[in-house]
């Protein structure tokens, strides 16, 4: 178990979080794409989570009216299975609470079981069956977890 300090990411932190997110997905975000969430999203936020001074994760959230969406929750490989995920989330889900949103919710790859496990430890529940979502043609699937009832 890994307890990570969960901090608001700086542009300086963005080349790691990038390295973080091409270690783990096969069709990362372009780095491009990134920038531009990071700099020109006003409803964007990405915060990192940091152990003995080195980036091991970050999770971006994106505020809109009533819910927060996770856009991107990733730990670098060799830090994952520590607990580093969960406090990650559960910051997202903090954050939410103590801003009254009504509820948190995201979307994965029906493939992505061990993340699929983790978000239903967390209470969040599958609302919808994503046809084809992904650009190889993968399905996924929406959930949430609403924040008023806890
Ligand atoms: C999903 C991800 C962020 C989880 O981060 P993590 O730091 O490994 O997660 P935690 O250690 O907090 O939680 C582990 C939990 O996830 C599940 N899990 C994670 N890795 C697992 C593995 N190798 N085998 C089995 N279960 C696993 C378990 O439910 C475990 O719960 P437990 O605490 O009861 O054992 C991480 O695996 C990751 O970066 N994956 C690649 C990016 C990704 O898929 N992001 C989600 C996109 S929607």
């Amino acid at each position: 178990m890994i307890t990570a300090k969960i901090l608001k990411a700086s542009s300086k932190d963005i080349r790691k979080i990038i390295d973080i997110e091409e270690l783990s997905y096969k069709d990362p975000w372009p780095r491009e794409v990134f920038i531009m969430d990071y700099l020109f999203n006003s409803s964007a936020l990405y915060y990192i989570a940091k152990t003995k001074n080195k980036i091991v994760g970050f999770i971006g959230i994106w505020l809109e009216s009533t819910r927060l969406h996770i856009i991107n929750v990733a730990v670098h490989p060799e830090y994952r299975n520590e607990g580093v995920g969960t406090q990650l989330l559960l910051f997202a889900i903090d954050y939410a609470k103590e801003r009254k949103f009504k509820e948190v919710s995201l979307e994965v790859r029906k493939s992505n079981e061990n993340a699929i496990r983790l978000y239903k430890k967390l209470g969040f529940e599958v609302v919808e069956d994503l046809k084809a979502y992904y650009q190889d043609g993968e399905d996924g699937y929406r959930l949430f977890k609403n924040i008023e009832e806890t």
